[in-house]
């Protein structure tokens, strides 16, 4: 277990979005490198970049055309070492995004793997054996080639699903993830993993890393693939960190992956707290956080006591937070965010407040998570300080709103949402017990108008954080005695007996005994 991951708070950047430094309006490494003070300065230790390597760009990189290269809107392989150097010097590790998954239809093993004679390569997606069987439960291309069959998909059309095998087997074509092919895969993936990670990253962000071995229901097969990757990198690798986009801790965690992130989709109850139509950290105090805190302790118990389950702000997946958490709304959020175990991981621009831009058309493969993925808000300079471009060259067009929030406006100002991110990441730095590891114990589960309030627990230390969204005074019973406010937004809690009252929207943290 990577020691680094103890106190790891991570920063998810968008390479397209981020900085552009060449004036094509796509952000680059450049960009990054030049921000990493930026990043440094508000506290993160980490990065996780989405893909930047070679690609035809139909799923904004999630469809590689080769994993080794990266794509040249973005640099060189040389100026990604570079930034892997400049990140470590500044204490900040950088995980890339593995996609082992799926390839685009134009990586070469996929334009090989559709040849009719027989190759290295034809075992490397998932083919049928004839052109009129499609594969069960799964999208398909079919009719593209000569060779005689359909090719399941992954997700979208451009992306072919590689083949680690099928654990239940029901069709000759269906290999077993024992079988030379889907062996062939798992060692071509971990090559690339190698590649990387030589050259100075640090881990990965693994893209549908539950998605591997099919026809498994209960993710046997998969759980199996992801323990021989574990079982490498502990040989080759062991300071790697790795976590998956799954969404289920009991069985990524299984698989050997450090963390697992909550996510919005599966059963987590994520998008309760922060993204619906009475979200739980709306002032209406309509919202309920109970359902959340009932599976997080399930899936805590499950995890183990090893394994981090990781709560995003926000992804280039969802809409932003700031849709449907306005105002102060956005601080209570963060002081959730950043007081949780798990590592935290903050989206680009969440720090700031940036809004999700509405009816925006598609841009490569984004659909409606076009709008969560707009360029970084630096300054109030033309096109917020992101490129030199003009405006509809851009990546992606920005907030066109004349009141939108920019770094530049908030560094100055204390009461800023950056100012209170930067603080309470120095509040987790310093006190061990707010850390990732740390225990926790909910004393009061958010319920409608209820508070959201949790111990937070490591030897020597322990805190209370305290959390009420609705715009008037709740009230939460609790035994021990509320010490010194270490932390305290919007005034602080008054106890009585054994009921702790909390003013209208606000939050605390208190040292307990
Ligand atoms: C999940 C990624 O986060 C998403 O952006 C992508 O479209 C799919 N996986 C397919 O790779
Ligand atoms: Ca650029």
């Amino acid at each position: 277990m990577p020691k680094w991951l103890d106190n790891a708070v991570f920063y998810e950047i968008y390479p397209q979005s981020f900085l552009d430094t060449n004036a094509d309006g796509i952000g680059d490494f450049q960009g990054i490198i030049s921000k990493l003070d930026y990043i440094r300065e508000l506290g993160f230790n980490a990065l996780w970049m989405n893909p930047c390597f070679l690609s035809p760009f139909g799923d904004a990189g999630y469809d590689v055309a080769d994993y080794y290269t990266v794509a040249p809107r973005y640099g060189t392989n040389e100026d990604l070492k570079r930034l892997f150097a400049e990140a470590h010097k500044r204490g900040i590790h950088v995980l890339l995004d593995l996609v082992p998954g799926h390839t685009s239809v134009e990586h070469k093993w996929f334009r090989e793997s559709m040849k009719p004679e027989k190759n290295a390569y034809s075992d490397r997606y998932i083919w049928t054996d004839s052109v009129w069987e499609t594969p069960e439960n799964m999208g398909c291309l079919r009719g593209i080639s000569q060779r005689d069959g359909s090719c399941a998909l992954n997700f979208f059309s451009c992306q072919p699903a590689l083949n680690y095998g099928y654990y239940n087997r029901t069709r000759p074509w269906q290999q077993s993830p024992e079988d030379d092919g889907p062996r062939a895969t798992l060692e071509a993936m971990m090559d690339v993993m190698r590649f990387w990670l030589s050259m100075g990253c640090d881990g990965f962000r693994v893209d549908m890393a539950m998605s591997l071995v099919k026809n498994d229901p209960d993710s046997l097969g998969t759980i199996a693939l992801w323990q021989k990757v574990r079982t490498f990198l502990d040989r080759e690798f062991p300071e790697a960190a790795l976590i998956s986009e799954w969404g289920e801790p009991e069985k990524s965690l299984k698989g050997g992956f450090h963390m697992d992130f909550l996510l919005h989709f599966g059963p987590s109850h994520y998008n309760d707290l922060f993204r619906c139509q009475e979200p739980y950290f709306s002032d209406r105090g309509l919202g309920d956080a109970s359902a959340f805190v009932e599976k997080y302790l399930e899936s805590r118990k499950k995890a183990g006591k090893d394994g981090l389950i990781c709560i995003p702000s926000g992804n280039h997946d969802m809409h932003r937070l700031a849709r449907f958490v306005e105002g102060d709304e956005k601080k209570l959020a963060f002081t959730f965010l950043l007081t949780m175990p798990g590592a935290p991981f903050v989206y680009y621009g969440d720090e700031i407040g940036m809004g999700y831009v509405e009816g925006l058309t598609s841009v490569e493969g984004g659909y409606e998570r076009t709008g969560a993925r707009s360029p970084m808000q630096w300054d109030s300079s033309v096109n917020a300080g992101f490129s030199a471009a003009p405006t509809e060259k851009l990546y992606i067009a920005q907030d066109p709103s004349p009141d939108r929030p920019t770094v530049r406006a908030q560094v100055g100002d204390p009461d800023s949402l950056m100012n209170q991110v930067r603080h309470l990441i120095a509040l987790r730095q310093a006190h061990p017990a707010l850390q990732n590891r740390s225990g926790i114990t909910f004393v009061s589960n958010g319920a409608p108008k209820q508070p959201l309030a949790y111990e937070r627990e490591t030897e020597g230390e322990k805190l209370l954080v305290a959390i009420n969204p609705y715009r008037e005074e709740a009230a939460f019973s609790y035994r021990e005695a509320l010490g010194d406010a270490l932390y305290a937004f919007g005034g602080t809690a008054t106890q009585s007996g054994e009921t702790v009252m909390l003013p209208p929207v606000s939050a605390g943290i208190y040292r307990i005994g």
